[in-house]
């Protein structure tokens, strides 16, 4: 594949006017369909992420879970899954962030990672910032560096990959639609 991104850009379908009239929602389930395609996405963070080694992936429910999981199991590390309100069984911290409209609650259970460890935070997609911010305050609150926010996709415009290296969060991503 003699341009990786590229070639990935080209499997994320935009669909216009999805939720609501006006976005254009960036789908990324054609380029995990396509075998080709998800093996290159998880070489790029595989190659990426071999050398800095972190100790736990967290991935943010649900899409964070699909390439969060392949790429802990190539880097032999653990999962650990920050999950939408009321999923989790064990003991857990939640955290609270506000939505266009209205709030949501992501949780982790408060086992997931140890003072200490050092954990890739991983999403398929960037939009305001909230949820990935949301996830790096549970990992810090249980004593856990947080190395890089990682991401197939960015929203620049909607700011909030600039919100989260404001917040200082290292933001990695491999394609932006404006
Ligand atoms: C989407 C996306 C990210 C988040 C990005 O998930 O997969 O998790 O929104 O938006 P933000 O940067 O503005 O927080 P969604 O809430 O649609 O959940 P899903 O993955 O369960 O469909
Ligand atoms: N695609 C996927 N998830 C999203 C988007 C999008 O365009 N915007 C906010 N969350």
């Amino acid at each position: 594949t003699p341009d990786p991104i590229a070639f990935l850009r080209q499997q994320i379908r935009t669909v216009p006017d999805w939720p609501e009239p006006g976005v254009q929602f960036r789908d990324i389930t054609p380029l995990l369909a396509n075998p080709r395609a998800f093996r290159v996405l998880i070489d790029q963070f595989v190659h990426r992420y071999f050398d800095l080694r972190p100790d736990a992936i967290a991935g943010l429910d649900a899409r964070g879970f699909i390439i969060g999981s392949v790429l802990a199991y190539e880097l032999n590390v653990g999962f650990v899954p920050i999950r939408k309100k009321g999923k989790l069984p064990f003991t857990t911290v939640q955290e609270t962030y506000e939505l266009e409209y209205g709030s949501a609650t992501v949780e982790m259970h408060t086992d997931a990672v140890k003072a200490g460890d050092r954990v890739l935070l991983i999403d398929d997609l960037i939009a305001t910032g909230g949820t990935m911010m949301a996830g790096k305050r549970l990992l810090e609150r249980l004593g856990a560096e947080v190395i890089e926010g990682a991401a197939i996709v960015d929203l620049p415009e909607l700011g909030g990959s600039k919100r989260l290296r404001e917040g200082g969060l290292k933001v990695f991503s491999l394609v932006a639609f404006e």
